[in-house]
């Protein structure tokens, strides 16, 4: 394979990132206290419009931390999308609840809310919408079903920054739910996670649970068997300077996304849409071949030229640790199959861009 000339995801640190970093050096502020992991939780909190946020260390014990915080453990059922990032299903599995798998909805790519109605049983506790690739999950009305059911919803927002519905972001509908800041998110922090809730008492408990466990008013004293689940300050300094660009990242991505649909008219490919009533961030610029057959060859194509691409998720319920459920999800099969991502990050050039439309229109053009 040749070398890579265009990467999928390359994060921006152009801003006020080493300033801040350097400060954490200067200060020797560098582990969980200081200055900025505060601040970067106020800021985010505010942008996203959560009453709270917690800072963790990653996007995966975010989810995890979610949970613990709503008590779900053995014998209580949650429902996700097997059409996700593994990490969304684990952090289900690590608090001994079953994990249990809906259908995508074709238009959207996201959990299909009457597979989720058609999945709810007496041990079912919460619904785990996963909001796949920055478009936005069907939020009102996975809201007004777990109301109706006596449900919790936990939104996945991993992929997410940036995403509405309506006027409201994504996380903003959930009783608890989750961000990730790795190093190909929208805004990174390198590792990183972020918990949001309205709900003062379960912020108590994810703050409780994320920091050992420790008790409110004596030292060393550990009332819950916690975990050390924090955000460096570093990695918060980091979090911040990205934060204050965001609304950038965030133009960025719609026109990289602009470019795509109009340099790619002419291609048999089908991007991921936009749907009525939402923001799609366009965290990743994701498109569907017409056939399968095809991804592969496709994809060779364009690392033959230098250009670095990522097939969609696989479909959760097919990997072996969770095959034993094994039964036919035909949408999400079927998107994770013909599915491929593009180079999708805010210094994509348009003619970059161009260029890579280039490469996949001779490709058709040979095998279409
Ligand atoms: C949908 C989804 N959930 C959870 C995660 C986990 O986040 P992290 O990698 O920060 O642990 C990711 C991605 O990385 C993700 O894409």
């Amino acid at each position: 394979m040749n070398s890579i000339k265009i990467p999928v995801y390359q994060p921006d640190l152009g801003g006020n990132e080493k300033r801040y970093v350097n400060e954490c050096l200067d200060t020797a502020w560098i582990s969980s206290r200081g200055r900025f992991v505060g601040e970067f939780e106020a800021r985010f909190a505010e942008r996203i419009g959560s009453a709270h946020a917690a800072s963790v260390c990653n996007g995966t014990v975010a989810l995890h931390l979610a949970l613990l915080a709503l008590g779900i453990g053995p014998g209580d059922e949650v429902i996700v999308p097997t059409l996700t990032y593994i990490a969304s299903v684990n952090a289900i599995a690590y608090t001994g609840a079953k994990p249990v798998f809906v259908d995508s909805d074709r238009a959207s790519w996201q959990m299909d809310v009457q597979d989720v109605e058609r999945h709810i049983t007496p041990r079912t506790r919460a619904i785990m919408p996963v909001h796949l690739y920055g478009q936005a999950c069907n939020l009102p009305a996975l809201r007004a079903l777990a109301d109706q059911q006596h449900l919790f919803l936990v939104e996945d927002c991993a992929e997410a920054f940036g995403t509405l519905h309506g006027a409201r972001h994504a996380g903003t509908f959930g009783d608890i739910s989750t961000f990730s800041f790795f190093g190909n998110k929208t805004i990174t922090t390198g590792e990183g996670g972020m918990v949001v809730t309205d709900d003062k008492t379960l912020a108590e408990r994810a703050r409780h649970y994320k920091g050992q466990g420790l008790a409110a008013h004596r030292e060393y004293w550990h009332d819950v068997i916690g975990y050390n689940y924090r955000m460096t300050n570093i990695e918060a300094a980091i979090g911040l300077a990205q934060i204050e660009r965001a609304d950038y990242f965030l133009a960025q991505k719609q026109r990289v996304a602009a470019r795509y649909a109009d340099a790619c008219q002419d291609l048999p490919l089908e991007f991921h849409a936009e749907q009525a009533g939402t923001r799609h961030s366009h965290w990743m610029i994701s498109a569907l071949v017409p056939r399968p057959e095809q991804r592969e060859p496709l994809r060779a194509a364009l690392a033959a030229a230098g250009i670095e691409t990522r097939p969609l998720f696989y479909p959760v319920h097919t990997m072996p640790m969770y095959a034993g459920q094994f039964r036919r999800h035909p949408v999400a099969e079927d998107l994770a199959w013909r599915g491929i991502n593009l180079p999708s990050f805010p210094g994509l050039s348009d003619a970059q861009i161009d260029g890579i439309a280039g490469v996949m229109r001779d490709y058709f053009a040979d095998h279409g």
